[in-house]
């Protein structure tokens, strides 16, 4: 039968309880939790000390985290260790409320010396278990005065050593949390700061294409208004001389009606050169249109004949020993045939202007085949040879040695021919005079179709 006084201790004890409860769950700092759940408990049992031990699994033993009443040198510093030779180890180890009544009297644990120096008389030590699983620590009242810490008060302590670990729990959580939510900023902060130099090189980026659109615009336009006058002069040049020789043949009195037939065949092949003028407008229109230019399956022999029949036209009085070698059983090439001719007429001229000056004048055209695939074609004359700085600035336009020259018809001959899936280089081979090879590929499908390389 409880007497008035021990209801009065318990209802107080059980407020205590409420109290710590309430702050455990308000206050989120650990160590703030511990110490006034050592001064709450203390309080309310009458004692003057409490402390409370974590067990430290590295070291293996119990460290004073947070107590009240100890002078300097307790609390943070004292350890003892996790085992039967001290109070709160026994309670820790064994899981029961460990209670020395009279320090005097003990012969069981080796107390160390700052019970003596806090005059201690008796102590009471719970274990606090782990929410977790396993122990935590332990909780422990000392009184100065002989104290008989009974059931009540034993039941007291373990209530608060359970509120303890609630609140340890608790502050884990919280601490991982708060770690979460450090986290969770850092990376949202460093997430903005990408963002914002995402978009600062996304505007650079867009600049600078629409930089470049303008520039590369401004350069296409300009090598295209000289590539159009290049391409179409040499039409132009052909048409003026055929009308030209057929304008000299039908003034001519004698034979009228046989030089009427010859003025006819040169009024013919100049209607021809109208209708490739035409072509390679259509052709240069095409390429700044980027549209695909159609291939198909061609002989290449009657192309290359064809080629240097036109480019050969006016030039047959300047003594230019012409040979045409062409390989046996070639495959049919999957080509533009108008743009291979302008490669073939392009090289032609340059071969016969650059022999003007020379005595031995050799044209050869070899047609063979090439790497796996592809048929060659070589151009090789027997002329001046290419200018070293010309040698040095190869297929850039512009480059020219000639007073009338664009130095635009190599350049446009590398374009054509990758544009037909082949290449274009000059032959290094130290025979004098100069030589150009270009290579094309072979048909594969009559109806094989590539895009313009722009
Ligand atoms: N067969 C060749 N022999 C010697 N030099 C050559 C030969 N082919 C080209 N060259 C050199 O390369 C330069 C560039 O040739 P390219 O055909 O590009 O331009 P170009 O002939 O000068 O002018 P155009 O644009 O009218 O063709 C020429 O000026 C010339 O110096
Ligand atoms: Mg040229």
């Amino acid at each position: 039968m409880s007497t008035p006084n021990e209801i009065e201790r318990l209802r107080h004890q059980q407020g205590a309880l409420a109290d710590f409860g309430s702050f455990a769950f308000r206050e989120d700092n650990l160590l703030a939790v511990l110490t006034e759940a050592a001064r709450i408990c203390a309080q309310s049992l009458d004692v003057t000390f409490a402390k409370i031990c974590r067990y430290r699994p590295e070291e293996d033993d119990l460290f004073v985290v947070a107590g009240c009443g100890w002078r300097g040198g307790v609390v943070g510093k004292v350890v003892s260790r996790a085992d039967e030779t001290s109070t709160q180890g026994r309670a820790f180890v064994t899981g029961e409320p460990v209670i020395l009544e009279d320090v005097s009297k003990n012969n069981s644990y080796a107390l160390p010396p700052f019970y003596a120096e806090h005059a201690i008389v008796s102590t009471a030590d719970v274990l606090i278990q782990s929410k977790c699983g396993g122990s935590w620590g332990v909780l422990e009242v000392d009184s100065t005065s002989v104290r008989k810490f009974d059931r009540h008060d034993v039941v007291f302590l373990t209530g608060f050593a359970n509120v303890i670990a609630e609140a340890v729990v608790t502050s884990d959580r919280t601490v991982a949390m708060r770690d979460s939510i450090r986290a969770m900023t850092l990376l949202i902060a460093e997430k903005d700061v990408l963002l914002v130099e995402r978009e600062k090189r996304e505007k650079d980026m867009r600049e600078l294409q629409s930089e470049l659109l303008h520039v590369s615009r401004v350069n296409a336009m300009g090598q295209m208004t000289a590539a159009i006058a290049h391409e179409l002069n040499q039409p132009l040049a052909a048409i003026a001389n055929y009308i030209g020789a057929a304008k000299i043949t039908l003034e001519s009195a004698d034979q009228p009606a046989a030089r009427a037939v010859d003025a006819q065949g040169m009024i013919d092949k100049a209607q021809e050169q109208a209708i490739r003028a035409g072509e390679i407008i259509k052709k240069l229109r095409d390429m700044v249109e980027k549209r695909e230019s159609v291939r198909s399956a061609e002989n290449l022999e009657a192309v290359v004949r064809e080629a240097m029949s036109i480019a050969m036209f006016g030039v047959v009085d300047s003594q230019i020993a012409l040979s045409i070698t062409v390989a046996d059983a070639l495959p049919a090439v999957q080509i533009d045939k108008v743009q291979i001719q302008q490669i073939l007429f392009n090289l032609i001229r340059n071969s016969i202007e650059a022999m003007r000056d020379v005595k031995i004048r050799k044209l050869e055209l070899t047609v063979g085949p090439g790497q796996p695939g592809f048929v060659d074609v070589t151009i090789r004359d027997s002329g001046i040879g290419m200018p070293a700085d010309v040698v040095a600035r190869l297929f850039l336009p512009f480059v020219t040695s000639k007073t009338d020259g664009m130095g635009l018809g190599l350049m446009i001959c590398q374009t054509l021919a990758e544009a037909n899936g082949g290449r274009l280089w000059r032959l290094d081979d130290n025979v004098p005079g100069t030589a150009f090879r270009f290579c094309l590929p072979v048909a594969i499908a009559p109806d094989y179709a590539l895009p313009l390389v722009a």
